[in-house]
């Protein structure tokens, strides 16, 4: 006779996709549904936080509905509804945490809330069921860039983080002001791929120094001052050139600055997550660094880098499974901390 596997239902919208996802036992996934609303902002340059909560509202049932008809299961057989708290928008937090309780209640199963940066780390898990820390995390996406120490699951030591914009961020920004498509990430490193990342020499912000921290303004301001003195003196830019050395100057930073924090806590695994994580230069950077050290990279595939709910959904299993869950009074907290 075979057990029922434990079936979580999980639920994300963060930001700008509204997601849902049904995960057996915390590591398999059945569905994986995420209705993304990037057409909507892209004319805006970025995601509108009105126009992103109202979105969620239209389409959170329909996801979930469509999440649970894809695992082909239904809200009773479900055992945990897993939903993200925080980070993010407020609006658009609220609504995924409005669907997650309201459906708990009704149907009397227990709700885990999960921070969203936490879930980006589980996407590791799902790519790799028998990742066990101690490892080495970078988590970095449009609103993070954390370098985290994970000496168990669900025990997080932060080496450092951005001191300003997230590296995510920092592409979507330069990305908007030369006209590419939000978000900008994906466009500046389709462009790279032809371009030469040593063209352009731009500053790495705290990259020599004594820090596990981060910095990108210093970037985007050289960035931003390449491309005025480029339109106003009429000089055309060699964008697969610019985009090159400007994906080279975080990706840099980024891969020497894991692979250090991997040397100074002595483990031998390192992990990325978050939707800078399917960068391709960066996980070549990383792996190229870690290899004559004998340091193991992992990475999600690339879908379940960006947002997404399987994330979550696994990440809430196992919170469950080692003693958490929240009660009705659980509020969405948009500037939610790992640590
Ligand atoms: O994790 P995510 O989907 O949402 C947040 O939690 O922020 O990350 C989105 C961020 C955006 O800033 C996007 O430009 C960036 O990840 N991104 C990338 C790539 N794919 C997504 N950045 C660099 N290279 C990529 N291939
Ligand atoms: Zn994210």
């Amino acid at each position: 006779m075979t057990t029922k596997p434990f079936l979580t239902l999980g639920i994300e919208t963060s930001c700008d996709e509204t997601a849902a996802a049904v995960i057996a036992d915390g590591t398999r996934i059945l569905s994986n549904v995420i209705a993304s609303q990037v057409d909507l902002h892209q004319r805006f340059g970025g995601v509108v936080p009105e126009i992103a909560a109202r979105k969620h509202i239209e389409a959170v049932f329909p996801v979930i509905d469509k999440a649970l008809l894809d695992a082909g299961t239904t809200l009773l057989d479900v055992d945990l509804i897993a939903v993200t708290y925080g980070p993010g928008l407020i609006g658009a937090l609220l609504v995924g945490l409005q669907a997650a309780k309201s459906l708990a209640f009704a149907l009397d199963k227990p709700l885990v809330g999960i921070n969203h940066v936490e879930g980006h780390i589980y996407a590791n898990v799902l790519a790799n069921p028998q990742l066990q820390p101690p490892f080495v995390c970078l988590t970095a996406s449009g609103g993070h860039t954390d370098l985290l120490y994970v000496p168990e699951f669900g025990r997080y030591e932060m080496l450092g983080r951005t001191r300003d914009d997230a590296a995510g961020e920092a592409f979507d920004k330069i990305a908007r002001v030369l006209g590419l498509p939000y978000p900008g990430g994906p466009q500046i490193s389709r462009l790279a791929e032809n371009g030469d990342r040593e063209a352009i020499s731009f500053p790495r912000g705290l990259g020599g120094e004594d820090t596990f921290d981060f910095s990108f303004s210093g970037l985007k301001t050289a960035a931003l001052n390449y491309i005025n003195h480029a339109r106003q003196t009429g000089v055309e830019i060699n964008l697969p050139d610019f985009a090159a050395s400007f994906q080279w100057a975080i990706v840099d930073v980024l891969a020497a600055k894991v692979i250090r924090a991997a040397q100074f806590k002595s483990v031998k695994q390192v992990i990325l997550s978050g939707g800078v994580a399917a960068n391709k230069s960066l996980r070549h950077a990383v792996a190229l660094l870690a290899k004559p050290l004998g340091i193991k990279v992992l990475f999600p595939p690339l879908e379940l880098c960006t947002d997404n709910a399987a994330m979550i959904g696994s990440a809430g299993h196992f919170k469950y499974l080692a003693g958490h869950s929240h009660s009705w009074d659980l509020n969405a907290v948009p500037n939610l901390r790992l640590i």
